[in-house]
């Protein structure tokens, strides 16, 4: 058997190895992540990384900062384990450990080239002190897209469905359907995962594939899926959609269903299969201001109040039964983006609320 080697990096070997890079005029990428249980997401993210440059260098959370980001149990490997891993990768170099909760100084020390993020990253989710130190760097910051379905979480997660399928089958059983960043589909999970609703998150689905409901339910290891909404025009699903939307829902046993911020009309099988079951958010007091951009439709007809509703659906547009409404004020100088976020706010109060009401009387 070959003897232990340890495979992680200094700082100082790297920076000095990027010096050298530069003299020969070569780029040297960073990356960083926690690279727990490597999947098929992770290896394509970091060939693509490599691909920017010359060379990888990959920095990644030290076992101590991954149970602090990640919960106990994890990691499952351990950082020697997880570097040792990393660099029998063809795409990578050199892997580093770092940890604080964020990479700043390890960017710091390392002044790559080449920054890159993955996910659900967006150049805005970098704090302002990591961009300032790459616009001071010259750094490059390259935002890598997300490889859909393959995530650690997510991973754990079905391994630990699949050994206990039977921890939590009693509760009800919630589906989220969204299509957008997921504000409320985020604030009713939280709500189940501290306890407010007593259910389980049996299902997320959207019809688009990059959106942050599902990155974010993936993200906390739940079953999330993206199902094709067919070529029908905006808004609508096809026949053959809302088939599948209607199987998937059967098939995960879902006995509620919350649209949030669902870009799509829930029709036919589904509509027919849950009807009385299913429920939405709109941002405005229902009847008034239905459809789309709710908040800028109550601004221009100058009123000087709106909020949101919570309403079961049925086959009309923002029509079905009002369970719930909270009311937010419009000030005489406000944007329509605070009246927006005012809204929002008031959303993520109410969904959780009436969710947890309705699933304690299922
Ligand atoms: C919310 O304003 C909701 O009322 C509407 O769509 C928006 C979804 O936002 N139906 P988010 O994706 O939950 O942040």
């Amino acid at each position: 058997m070959s003897a232990e080697v340890d495979y992680r990096s200094s700082l100082a070997e790297v920076a000095e190895w990027r010096e050298q890079l530069e003299a020969q005029g070569q780029k040297l990428v960073l990356t960083n992540g926690v690279f727990d249980l490597l999947h098929a997401g992770h290896v394509r993210y970091l060939k693509e990384a490599r691909a920017l440059g010359d060379a990888l260098v990959v920095a990644i959370n030290s076992d101590e900062s991954v149970t602090e980001l990640k919960g106990p149990g994890r990691p499952v490997y351990t950082e020697q384990d997880r570097a040792e891993i990393l660099c029998a990768l063809e795409a990578v170099d050199r892997v580093v450990v770092f940890g604080e909760k964020r990479a700043t100084a390890t960017i710091e020390a390392i002044q790559p080239h080449i920054y890159t993020k993955g996910g659900d990253y967006t150049a805005d989710s970098l704090i302002d002190e990591e961009r300032e130190l790459m616009e001071r760097l010259g750094t490059e910051i390259r935002i890598l897209s997300l490889v859909a379905g393959r995530s650690t979480s997510a991973t754990l997660s079905r391994q630990a469905m699949s050994d206990d399928s039977t921890a939590s089958g009693n509760k009800p059983r919630i589906a989220l359907l969204g299509s957008g960043t997921g504000s409320n589909s985020r604030a009713i999970i939280e709500a189940v995962q501290s306890g407010q609703i007593d259910a389980e998150i049996a299902l997320v689905a959207s019809d688009v594939a990059d959106c942050g409901v599902l990155t974010y339910a993936k993200e906390q290891g739940l079953p999330a899926i993206h199902i094709e909404p067919g070529t029908e025009k905006r808004g609508r699903l096809t026949d053959a959609a809302c088939k599948e939307y209607t199987d998937k829902l059967k098939a995960a046993r879902v006995d509620l269903i919350c649209l949030c911020g669902f870009m799509r009309i829930v029709r036919g099988p589904i509509l027919s299969t849950f009807e009385g079951r299913i429920l939405n958010i709109h941002p405005s007091l229902l009847p008034l201001f239905p459809g789309v951009d709710a908040w800028q439709q109550a601004v221009d007809a100058g009123a000087t109040e709106t909020g949101c509703t919570v309403h079961y659906v049925d086959s009309g547009i923002d029509t079905g039964e009002i369970i719930r409404q909270s009311k937010v004020p419009i000030h005489p100088d406000d944007t329509v983006a605070a009246v927006k976020a005012r809204i929002n706010d008031a959303e993520l109060v109410m969904y959780p609320e009436v969710v947890a009401e309705l699933v304690a009387k299922l």
